[in-house]
């Protein structure tokens, strides 16, 4: 489990104030620089997570401060410049126990797999009340509200610190948010924020601790829709199951309480097997895995993975990588058909901008999404036929199948509809290819390296 204490392990720098921190176990490059007589270490901008640490110097130990964790760690430098993490000291937060209390009685919102774009991938920690505006702008004009894409959520980087009175702040990115939340609700949008149960959030900014039912009534107060409560630093005051899922529910109680509905989207990454319980802290969705990526090896491994079937709500497999630029678009279509299939939110997050017109395709793709939406919510059958895996999914109305090809090479198998425990349809409509056909009682599949074929079948 991350926390603040497993994020920096280790650190090393060059006399030319050239070094690396170890974080999360990846090695991050950083520059020191000297700004008010005083040392600031800076991540470069492009880094998964950019970071300016300032810090101070006491005889031989450097101090280095998170300010928004509130933070410091401690390193004394050897002669080659290497340092492990020395100390954890200072303002470190003491958790306030949160008991498991009474189940959150339902809000009753997403009663299908919501749908809509999330800031994260496509601009990090460079969002602004300006992009976000001109995303919005693009999911109307491009289709993407009508296809279902409608809630408009800024993942981290939109937080600026507390004000006197306690109450959460954005940046200076973000201007107004009330006035930004009617924007998005004049467009037929929702308005979708992110925070921590930890005193920081992953990149850093202000999280919710210790601030939990003033930080629902404020975003009830700026027309917040939906919030994403991801774990992060919370991980280093809270460790048990019991712990989380007494944490997570002091937010859903506190936005059942906002006089708002909001969808509450649990993110801490599969943890305790949450699908058994999201529902109970007043979850609508919860991500089942860590951060999916824009390569393939993510998206096979997260879109396989088994998980307990969701209770009151759905397993999150993380976002659309459609658009981001990494896969094809035979690879593209394929993760859109397994999150399809297995009735995952769908939450494209590339700037729509960028979005080809194949790839618009592929997220607007009315049988796809009418599959992952269906009121059914059926879990999967998986079967495999050679080396074929063939998903059934059963619809209110019919079957969906898939076929997916999750190797490198060519496959090829001949099946029949007994052999996935289905009664001989009449017709079948191709997903991708919109062709519908006459079903034969035996054919055989023929899929390239990674490609999909979804098939719906008609009486
Ligand atoms: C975690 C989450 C991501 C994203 C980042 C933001 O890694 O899993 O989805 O919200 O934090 O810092």
């Amino acid at each position: 489990m991350r926390g603040i204490l497993p994020v920096i392990s280790r650190m090393r720098m060059d006399h030319d104030g050239a070094g690396s921190l170890h974080m999360w176990g990846d090695e991050v490059p950083v520059t020191a620089d000297v700004r008010d007589g005083q040392p600031v270490l800076e991540t470069s901008p492009d880094a998964h997570f950019p970071l300016v640490i300032r810090c101070t110097v006491n005889g031989d130990v450097l101090r280095m401060r998170f300010t928004n964790v509130g933070v410091e760690f401690d390193l004394t430098f050897d002669r080659a410049g290497e340092a492990e993490i020395a100390a954890h000291a200072a303002a470190q937060p003491v958790a306030t126990p949160a008991p498991v209390g009474p189940d959150v009685t339902t809000n009753g919102l997403a009663t299908a797999p919501p749908m809509g774009w999330n800031s994260w991938y496509g601009l990090r920690l460079r969002i602004t009340d300006e992009l976000v505006r001109e995303v919005a702008d693009a999911l109307v004009e491009m289709g993407l509200r009508d296809a279902g894409y409608t809630f408009v959520t800024l993942d981290d980087g939109w937080q600026g610190g507390r004000g006197a009175d306690g109450e959460i702040l954005p940046n200076r990115g973000f201007p107004d948010m009330p006035t930004l939340g009617r924007k998005l609700h004049d467009l037929g949008l929702g308005f979708g924020i992110y925070s921590s149960p930890g005193p920081a959030t992953c990149a850093d900014y202000t999280g919710s601790f210790g601030y939990e039912e003033q930080d629902a009534r404020t975003f009830a107060r700026w027309g917040v829709d939906f919030l994403k409560y991801d774990w992060c630093s919370a991980g280093a005051l809270y460790r048990t199951e019991e712990e989380m899922r007494g944490i997570f529910q002091r937010m859903g109680r506190a936005l059942r309480e906002s006089g708002r509905p909001i969808v509450f989207s649990l993110c801490q990454y599969g943890a305790f097997d949450v699908p058994r319980w999201g529902a109970t802290v007043g979850g609508n969705l919860w991500r089942v895995s860590y951060d999916v990526e824009d390569r393939w090896e993510s998206i096979e491994a997260i879109g396989f993975a088994e998980h307990s079937t969701p209770v009151g709500g759905w397993n999150d497999l993380d976002m659309l990588q459609i658009g981001l630029g990494g896969l094809s678009d035979v690879e593209y279509r394929t993760q859109m058909a397994i999150w399809a299939m297995r009735s995952a939110p769908l939450i494209l997050s590339c700037d729509p901008r960028d979005l080809s017109a194949s790839e618009l395709h592929i997220l607007t793709n009315r049988d796809i999404i009418a599959i992952d939406q269906d009121p059914l919510a059926a879990p999967v059958e998986r079967h495999r036929i050679g080396a074929v895996d063939v998903w059934v999914k059963r619809l209110r109305v019919g079957h969906a199948v898939a076929f997916l090809n999750r190797t490198e090479d060519v496959v090829e198998a001949r099946m029949t509809w007994e052999h996935i425990g289905l009664a001989h349809p009449a017709r079948t409509r191709d997903a991708w290819t919109g062709v519908e056909a006459p079903a034969s009682p035996e054919w055989s599949v023929a899929l390239a390296a990674h490609e999909s074929i979804v098939l719906r079948l008609l009486s």
